[in-house]
């Protein structure tokens, strides 16, 4: 288990702790792998009827480490690059670069974790502090019970690094909040307030930062008393699985491709040298 993600089992709880903090809590390949194995042993292990996912420190989590991005970009274009070569070498007909590309990523933790979370059937309470960036807000909309802390907010910019939404979120989204709103978020990075996330539906309630951890155990306690194959049940009949995970599988091919194109680039870099990216040259 990545130390990164601290993992505890308590009254049929299993809470699921992001503790990176000195990176905001953004995650690497390795926390997804953790997450992962953590959903679906929910899913398979009788002592645990809830998970609580929660975060060290001051912000929920910035997202998925931009430079685990960058190195993933690179090396999908050595990939890419390689194949291509042994292509011409042996002058057989051509794979599209797409092709290639997601053949190098479809199996990363990080789709194996939102995939775990779309066929989850136990409930999943999630208490949020300060930021929850891309990914970080991409996942609640596959938690049950999503509790706010005041102030709050809920950022999806993958647009301004050159990426797509993940997560079944380009539907998931709109359905909840709206086409007009989602596209604000996606395209342009409009930030949500808490009470905007609960007036639209996104989260339950918004609470102060000090009653954060006591309400989100309460709501995991009061779930884990409930007889539980009629809340799985519930659950199951209130999600589409199957549906979620195509449209996750449409974005993944959609998103591999733009990881390594140099927009993105041109993003990650930006992000790293802690300076406005410039796409004025990209048509
Ligand atoms: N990936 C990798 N490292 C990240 C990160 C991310 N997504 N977000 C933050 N960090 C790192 C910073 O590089 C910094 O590292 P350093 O101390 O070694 O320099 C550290 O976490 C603290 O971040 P900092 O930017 O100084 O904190 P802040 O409180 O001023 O700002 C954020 C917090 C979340 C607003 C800002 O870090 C941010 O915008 N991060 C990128 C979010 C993003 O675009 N995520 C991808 C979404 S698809």
């Amino acid at each position: 288990m990545a130390q990164d993600i601290a993992v505890e089992l308590h009254d049929a709880v299993l809470t699921v702790t992001l503790n990176r903090p000195a990176k905001k809590n953004a995650l690497t390949e390795e926390m997804y792998g953790a997450l992962a194995d953590t959903i679906v042993r929910a899913e398979t292990d009788p002592k645990v009827r809830v998970v609580l996912l929660r975060a060290e420190g001051d912000l929920f989590s910035a997202g998925n480490d931009i430079a685990d991005f960058s190195r993933l970009a690179a090396r999908i274009a050595r990939q890419t690059a390689d194949q291509a070569a042994d292509r011409t070498a042996n002058e057989t007909p051509g794979t599209p670069a797409d092709g290639l590309a997601s053949g190098v990523t479809e199996q990363m933790n990080v789709w194996r974790f939102l995939r775990a979370l779309a066929a989850s059937t136990t409930p999943i309470v999630a208490a949020v502090q300060g930021q929850a960036v891309g990914v970080g807000t991409t996942m609640l909309l596959h938690c049950d019970y999503v509790i706010l802390a005041e102030g709050a907010t809920l950022i999806t910019p993958f647009v301004d690094l050159a990426l797509v939404p993940e997560a079944a979120s380009t539907v998931l989204l709109p359905q909840r909040i709206g086409h007009a709103r989602a596209f604000g978020m996606f395209a342009l990075a409009e930030p949500l307030t808490a009470e905007d996330a609960v007036a639209y539906g996104l989260a339950n309630r918004v609470v102060r930062a000090e009653a954060l951890p006591e309400t989100a155990q309460g709501v995991a306690a009061a779930l884990a008393a409930r007889p539980p194959g009629a809340l799985a049940a519930t659950k199951r009949l209130m999600r589409d699985a199957d549906g979620l995970t195509a449209i996750m599988d449409r974005e993944v091919a959609e998103f591999t491709g733009r990881l390594a194109s140099p927009e993105a680039r041109e993003a990650f870099t930006a992000f790293a040298e802690r300076r406005k990216p410039d796409y004025s040259r990209f048509s």
